[in-house]
């Protein structure tokens, strides 16, 4: 396989075309939802992240929307913009099931736009990585767990495989930018990187210790009620993530800090379980 130098204009054309050529065209209004028997729907109705899930999907479709008007190249544009439709179109159907299964909906206040649109492009973008890695892991469990009727698993599957995607050009992206920025304007660029990922790191590790607001990801499988234990959830996450990213081009940067961490938390768990296991008559 050819080697790929990141940032040069074949990186550009792959991460883009890539995700241009994957998009799968579909429109909401056309989709048909199954009749559900009763239990399916106290389930859906008893999650709690719907509300949160569409007033995400419709931020996220503003910001990426914005980054896109502001993009100068062609290609990339129209990547992002591609990007921008399929968020928009997330929470249209989320909007649509809502309706569908008389789920109760408040209206969504839409946010005013950032002055600086990158950084948060950037924010949003890191904080994908995060949700989607866990999401990805909460959908197995709800699909394996027979938790979500099949039908409705098929309607949500290439919501899970488009959040790959766009988790695999954010990564792409991000890098290409920065070769093509200049030397000197490259350190700024890295610290805004990184200051975007420890923010969402934060915010997510703030969640998952309860203090937090606002994740359904990382809290969703107790909602799911599935007995399933922390580090088997983490190997889940780690495992679909990596099918997720399996059939894009390998010569694609992927996302490596969320299952880094991930990896590290889950062979913590190990240790710990294994230092905490009672021998037999201790
Ligand atoms: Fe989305
Ligand atoms: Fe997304």
């Amino acid at each position: 396989m050819a080697e790929l130098r990141v940032g040069s204009s074949a990186h550009k054309e792959l991460f883009c075309r890539s995700f241009i050529e994957t998009h799968i065209p579909y429109e909401v209004s056309s989709l048909s939802w199954p009749e559900l028997d009763e239990p399916s729907l106290a389930r859906l109705r008893a999650l709690p992240f719907w509300q949160e899930a569409i007033s995400t999907e419709r931020a996220t479709a503003a910001k990426v929307q914005a980054q896109a008007r502001q993009e100068p190249d062609p290609l990339v544009r129209e990547a992002i913009a591609l990007q921008g439709y399929e968020e928009a179109r997330h929470s249209a159907l989320l909007e649509a099931m809502m309706a569908r299964y008389n789920l109760a909906a408040l209206p969504v206040q839409q946010e005013p736009l950032p002055a600086d649109i990158e950084w948060s492009f950037l924010r949003t973008e890191y904080g994908e990585c995060f949700d989607s890695f866990f999401a990805f892991g909460l959908f197995a469990v709800a699909r394996d767990s027979g938790f979500f009727p099949p039908a409705l698993v098929t309607l949500f599957e290439p919501i899970m495989q488009e959040e790959a995607r766009h988790i695999l050009f954010f990564v792409n992206w991000v890098a290409y930018r920065r070769v093509q920025l200049p030397l000197w304007r490259r350190p700024a660029h890295i610290g805004r990187c990184l200051c975007s990922m420890v923010i969402q790191a934060w915010s997510r590790i703030q969640t998952a210790r309860g203090i937090g607001e606002g994740d359904f990801t990382l809290t969703g499988h107790e909602a799911i009620n599935a007995d399933i234990s922390p580090r088997h959830f983490l190997h889940l996450c780690l495992q679909e993530n990596e099918r997720r990213l399996s059939c894009y081009d390998r010569r694609l940067l992927r996302p490596r800090l969320v299952p880094t961490m991930a990896r590290i938390l889950y062979q913590a768990l190990g240790m710990w379980e294994k230092a905490t296991l009672r021998t037999p008559g201790a």
